[in-house]
C-alpha cells in the first residue's frame, strides 16, 4: 500500500513538473469524455441509443406546455399512454367510450413516426364504477372483459404497436392480487386477456407489466413463472414489462438481476415505467444537490448498461414514467419533493440524461 502510494506520488510529481502541458491535456479529456461527440443540440435519446426510448405521456400537457411537447418530439421514439387508455378514462360507462385523449396520442405518434405502446387493457385499479357495481354471472363478466379489450384493440389495430395487456396482477408476496377480475373470473382471466387482445390485432406485441422485479426473488419468481407458463401453453404473450420505479439506493446488482432474469425467459423486455427517486424516505425538506444529481446519473447509467447487455432482439426499449421532474407522478403521490427523471422542471437535461447515454458506451 505504502509503496503504491509512494510510487503514485513520484509519478504524479514527475508528470506535473516535467510535462505539465501534457498533464493538463489528459485532465481535460477526463472532465469532458464526450468532446468528440456531436454538439449537444444534435444529440437526442432517440438518435443516440441503440434501442427505443420513450416516456409515458399526458395529452393535456402535450397541448398546454410547449417545452413538454418539444422534449417529447425531439427526444423519444416511443410513447406510452400514461392514463388515457385506462379503463375508467376510456370506458367510463357500459356503452360509452371516451376516445379523445387516446386518439390524440395515437395520431401524434403516427404523425411523428413514434411507436405507440398502449397502457393498459386490464388493471385492478381504475376500474370504473359501472364495472365495480356490475351484476352478472361468469358468462356476463367474461363478455364484459372481452368486449372491453377487443373494442379498444380493434380501434387501434395497426396503429398501436404493443399493449400492456395485464398490469400488476401480483402482490408483493407473490400471490395473485384479490382484484375484481380474479374474484369474478378466476386466475386464468390473465391468459384470456392475452387471447382476446391477440384475436383483435394479431400483429400487436402483448406484454405482462408489473413492478418489483428488482426487490428480490419472491415477487419476481411469481411473475416469471406466470409469463413462462403462458408462453409454454402457447398463449400469445410476447414480452415482459418491468416498471422499475426505483431509487438511487437500490443496488446495481439487484437491478441487473431483475433485467437478466427477465431476459432469460426469451421474451421481449421493456423497462416500461422507469424513474429513479432520490428521496425515497419522504424527507419533506430535501433539496436537490449536485451530489444527488451525480448519484442518480450513475444509477441511470447502471440500468441502461445492464439493459444494453441483454440480447438485441429482446430489447423492446426503455420508457420513463413521465417526462420531467415537473410532471412526475411521485411528488403528488407521496407528498414529498423528488427529482426522479432525466429532465428538470424547466425541461432541461439533467446529469441523468448523460448517464443514460453513458450506459451504452
Ligand atoms: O383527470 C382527473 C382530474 O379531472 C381530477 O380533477 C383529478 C382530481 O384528483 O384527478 C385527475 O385524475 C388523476 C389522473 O392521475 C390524471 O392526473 C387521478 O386522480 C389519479 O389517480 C391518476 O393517477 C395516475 C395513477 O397511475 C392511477 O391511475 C397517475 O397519473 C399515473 O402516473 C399512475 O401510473 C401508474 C401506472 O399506470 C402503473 N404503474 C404505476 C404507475 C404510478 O403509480
Amino acid at each position: 500500500m505504502m509503496n503504491t502510494k509512494l510510487n503514485a506520488t513520484i509519478i504524479c510529481t514527475f508528470l506535473l513538473l516535467a510535462v505539465s502541458v501534457g498533464c493538463q491535456g489528459s485532465k481535460d479529456r477526463d472532465v469532458k469524455p464526450v468532446t468528440e461527440e456531436p454538439p449537444a443540440e444534435d444529440v437526442s435519446l432517440q438518435k443516440n441509443l441503440p434501442f427505443k426510448f420513450g416516456a409515458a405521456i399526458s395529452p393535456g400537457l402535450m397541448k398546454s406546455r410547449a417545452a413538454y411537447r418539444d422534449v417529447v418530439t425531439k427526444e423519444f421514439n416511443s410513447i406510452t399512454t400514461e392514463n388515457a387508455m385506462k379503463m375508467s378514462f376510456i370506458h367510463p360507462s357500459a356503452n360509452t367510450y371516451n376516445w379523445a385523449d387516446a386518439d390524440y396520442l395515437v395520431d401524434f405518434a403516427a404523425q411523428n413516426g413514434k411507436r405507440l405502446h398502449g397502457h393498459t387493457l386490464n388493471w385492478y385499479k381504475n376500474v370504473p364504477a359501472w364495472v365495480a357495481s356490475f351484476q352478472g354471472d361468469s358468462t356476463a363478466w367474461e363478455a364484459l372483459l372481452k368486449t372491453h379489450i377487443q373494442t379498444i384493440v380493434s380501434r387501434y389495430k395497426g396503429r398501436v404497436a404493443s399493449w400492456d395487456v395485464v398490469n400488476e396482477a401480483f402482490e408483493e408476496n407473490g400471490k395473485y392480487r384479490n382484484s375484481i377480475w380474479i374474484q369474478k373470473l378466476g386466475e386464468d382471466y390473465i391468459a384470456r386477456c392475452f387471447q382476446y387482445a391477440h384475436e383483435a390485432d394479431p400483429q400487436a406485441l402483448l406484454f405482462y407489466n408489473d413492478y418489483g422485479h428488482e426487490y428480490g426473488p419472491t415477487k419476481r419468481t411469481a411473475i416469471l413463472n406466470l409469463v413462462t407458463g403462458l408462453k409454454n401453453r402457447g398463449i400469445p404473450i410476447h414480452g415482459i414489462g418491468m416498471q422499475m420505479h426505483t431509487r438511487v439506493n437500490r443496488s446495481d446488482a439487484d437491478l441487473a438481476k431483475a433485467i437478466e432474469t427477465a431476459a432469460a425467459t426469451g421474451l421481449l423486455v421493456h423497462i416500461s415505467e422507469l424513474d429513479i427517486a432520490v428521496n425515497p424516505d419522504n424527507d419533506k425538506n430535501m433539496v436537490w444537490t449536485a451530489a444527488l444529481a451525480s448519484q442518480q446519473a450513475l444509477k441511470y447509467k447502471s440500468i441502461v448498461k445492464a439493459y444494453n447487455a441483454i440480447p438485441k432482439a429482446q430489447q423492446f426499449g426503455i420508457t420513463t414514467w413521465n417526462v420531467s421532474d415537473a410532471d412526475s407522478w411521485i411528488p403528488g403521490q407521496y407528498d414529498r419533493p423528488d427529482w426522479p427523471l432525466p429532465f428538470d422542471a424547466n425541461y432541461e437535461r439533467k446529469p441523468a440524461y448523460q448517464g443514460i447515454l453513458d450506459g451504452v458506451k
